[in-house]
């Protein structure tokens, strides 16, 4: 496995070794687990070279504190990757992605508004950013995403479709651990009683897409999350949303094209997970 912490040399390896017409590429925050392998391993499968790369981006994070506390695992990420015969890794420092302070802003219109838009302004801007660069560089043919960032994945197909990028998109199922939660990097930063607390978001997602089934009303489904969430002293509910799968607005009739979306903190990790009416 090559690992590159610069443009340059990455580029020109890409060009010498890589298949142009068949490869896949997975961008992370590194912090890696069984969903990002999953991911890895997806484009193994589908693809002849597959690039990773593990970049904690700053023009995301609109709090600092959460991007100082981001979980960093980086030896143990690379041994994954190695493991898991990924071909090349891009670990570039946050100089080399942003030799300037950018200048570039993306609007999603409503698309980024809402859900995750609502309570962390500029994150979609700065994913679209940073996306963007790693796409430019790699030039996947094939890149994948996790399903768990539902709302990032809508906006990174916009992002695809308005600016021509020539590449197909991916997303791949969520991956959950036995109790139900989502696999996620800042599952790591959770205590022992707040990781069993955190299971609390897909408890309550499960609940309320079994009453929507049987036929209960969306505020009704509501007020049951809300109050299985207040029944958990570590868990504060930021938002849960019913959306329209493929443009994200506020459905008022639930249908199979329904995706049930929920935020929240448990201690001071945010958390985030999602069902479809159809799972
Ligand atoms: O989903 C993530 O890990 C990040 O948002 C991404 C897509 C790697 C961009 O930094």
């Amino acid at each position: 496995m090559q690992i590159f912490k610069e443009i340059a040399p990455l580029r020109a390896f890409l060009s010498k070794n890589s298949d142009s017409a068949s490869l896949g590429f997975v961008p992370t925050m590194g912090a890696l687990h069984a969903g990002h392998i999953s991911l890895i391993k997806a484009s193994r499968h589908e693809n002849k070279f597959t690039a990773c790369s593990i970049f904690v981006n700053p023009a995301q994070f609109n709090n600092a504190n959460d991007l100082e506390k981001y979980p960093r695992t980086l030896d143990q990420d690379l041994e994954m990757l190695n493991k898991a015969g990924c071909d090349v890794v891009f670990v570039p420092e946050a100089m080399e992605m942003y030799e300037t302070e950018p200048l570039i802003k993306f609007d999603f219109g409503e698309l980024d508004k809402v859900l995750e838009g609502k309570f962390r302004p500029g994150h979609f801007s700065g994913v679209a950013l940073v996306v963007s660069k790693l796409f430019h560089l790699i030039k996947p043919t094939v890149a994948y995403f996790g399903q768990k960032d539902f709302q990032q994945f809508k906006i990174i197909e916009r992002l695809v479709n308005e600016l021509k990028f020539d590449l197909k998109l991916k997303a791949m199922p969520i991956l959950r651990e036995a109790d139900g939660l989502a696999m996620s990097s800042r599952n790591s930063r959770l205590n022992s009683k707040q990781r069993t607390d955190a299971v609390v978001f897909y408890r309550a997602l499960t609940e309320a897409r079994k009453l929507l089934k049987a036929g209960e009303s969306i505020s009704s489904a509501k007020e049951t999350v809300a109050k299985i969430c207040e029944r958990v002293e570590s868990v504060k509910l930021e938002y849960f949303e019913l959306a329209e799968c493929n443009n994200l607005k506020a459905v008022e009739n639930v249908t199979d094209n329904t995706v049930l979306l929920i935020a929240g903190f448990v201690g001071e990790t945010r958390l985030i997970d999602n069902l479809l009416m159809t799972e």
